[in-house]
């Protein structure tokens, strides 16, 4: 019995919640022809939104798709890597017409990009090394998908990723080349609203005002339940209404948590019976115990002031007015000073996050798990 509720993976179209506005709304802006910068807390389902769109038939039919993930890049030569690999990966089984044309283009990587001389198999083997010239090189590849036969759309995920790499003018190289292009449209994405936020926000940046701009939020809470709740029925079995709004609510709907829960529920609880709260807690129960090794070695990395930071945090879920003097008393922290250089840290490993209101920043585990493990352990 297929587990409706992916946690890896793309997910297939019956196992996708909702989204459905969403979708329409990117298709629309895709097929006005502007580039988008897609932003949402983590784990909220950007990836999957973008993979979701492509599939769409107006989008499928009419254009060449791309993906890529730059988080793990740290330097320009990596991201060109990552994109000839994305187009390379994409094209082979398009045939050989397909490839040639893509490797007549990418003259600064002949050699190592082509076809086994030995089988005749298409091969990647492009190291790190082989890219001399990393400029030359995205200017090629962004020839290429001007050339292409069909529009394209290149969506490049972790885009924040850019502003640690030690070239200088990775934002105005983009810029410029992708200014001047008529045959793609590019998708930015990523979590770090802030960054992203500024890069395309600020007058003096190379990206300013390129894009339109989409922040996406949780699925409501109606759909997502229904959506549980029918995907156990399709699967023959059932769950209690108050036990899907229990999974939407310990999580606030964020949809990575959400998901992994009932995943779990539905793996591990007797299928002759429906599923109900306790399903729900005996799986988060059991989810904190598998981690218990990740999380500790997670506390373990952290100085003093880092971990009692972080567990006032998570003891309060949602911590507004960080710095004042109740806070501080509270938790019996060192000082306000302290506190703030240790959010500082903390933040910049991705271990909090927060919201704006406008007024003050509120704060809370980026993990919503580790969040729940902090409060059962600490
Ligand atoms: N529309 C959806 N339907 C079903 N499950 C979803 C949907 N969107 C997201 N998910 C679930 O949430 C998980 C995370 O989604 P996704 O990877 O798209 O989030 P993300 O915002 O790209 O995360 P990150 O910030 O880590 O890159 C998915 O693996 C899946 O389990
Ligand atoms: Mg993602």
């Amino acid at each position: 019995m297929t587990n409706p509720f992916f946690i890896t993976g793309i997910i297939p179209e019956p196992y996708f919640c909702d989204r459905e506005k969403e979708t329409q709304q990117l298709v629309r802006i895709i097929e006005n022809k502007a580039h988008i910068l897609l932003t949402s807390a983590r784990r909220m389902g950007k990836t999957q939104l973008i993979y979701h769109v492509y599939e769409q038939p107006a989008i499928k039919t009419a254009f060449h798709t791309f993906y890529v993930d730059i988080f793990p890049t740290t330097s320009l030569h990596e991201m060109v890597l990552f994109l000839s690999k994305e187009i390379y990966s994409n094209l082979v089984p398009k045939g050989k017409k397909a490839l040639k044309f893509f490797l007549n283009t990418i003259k600064s990587l002949t050699g190592s990009l082509g076809y086994d001389p030995v089988t005749g198999t298409p091969s990647f083997d492009v190291k790190l090394g082989d890219i001399n010239n990393p400029e030359l090189t995205l200017q090629e590849i962004f020839n290429y998908l001007e050339k292409a036969d069909k529009s394209c759309i290149f969506a490049i995920d972790e885009f924040q990723q850019i502003t640690n790499y030690p070239e200088k003018n990775v934002e105005a190289l983009l810029r410029t080349y992708i200014q001047r292009m008529n045959n793609c449209l590019f998708i930015f994405a990523g979590s770090n609203r802030h960054i992203l936020e500024n890069m395309f926000n600020s007058a003096a940046r190379p990206f300013y005002n390129s894009t339109e701009q989409f922040h996406l939020e949780r699925i409501p809470k109606e759909i997502y339940t229904s959506f549980a709740i029918q995907q156990i029925i399709n699967a023959g079995r059932a769950i209690t209404t108050d036990a899907a709004n229990l999974a939407y609510d310990l999580f606030e709907g964020h949809t990575y948590y959400v998901h992994h829960i009932l995943h779990n529920a539905f793996a591990n609880s007797n299928p002759q019976k429906t599923m109900d709260e306790e399903d729900i807690r005996n799986a988060m129960e059991e989810l904190l115990d598998t981690r218990e090794r990740s999380f500790s070695n997670i506390m373990n990395k952290l100085n003093y002031k880092q971990k009692e930071t972080l567990v006032a945090i998570a003891k309060e879920g949602k911590a507004s007015g960080v710095t004042s003097v109740a806070f501080v008393k509270k938790h019996a922290l060192k000082s306000a000073s302290s506190v703030q250089y240790a959010i500082s840290t903390l933040l910049e490993d991705q271990l909090l996050t927060y919201e704006d209101n406008g007024r003050s920043k509120i704060y809370s585990v980026a993990d919503r798990f580790l969040g729940y493990w902090i409060r059962r352990n600490y």
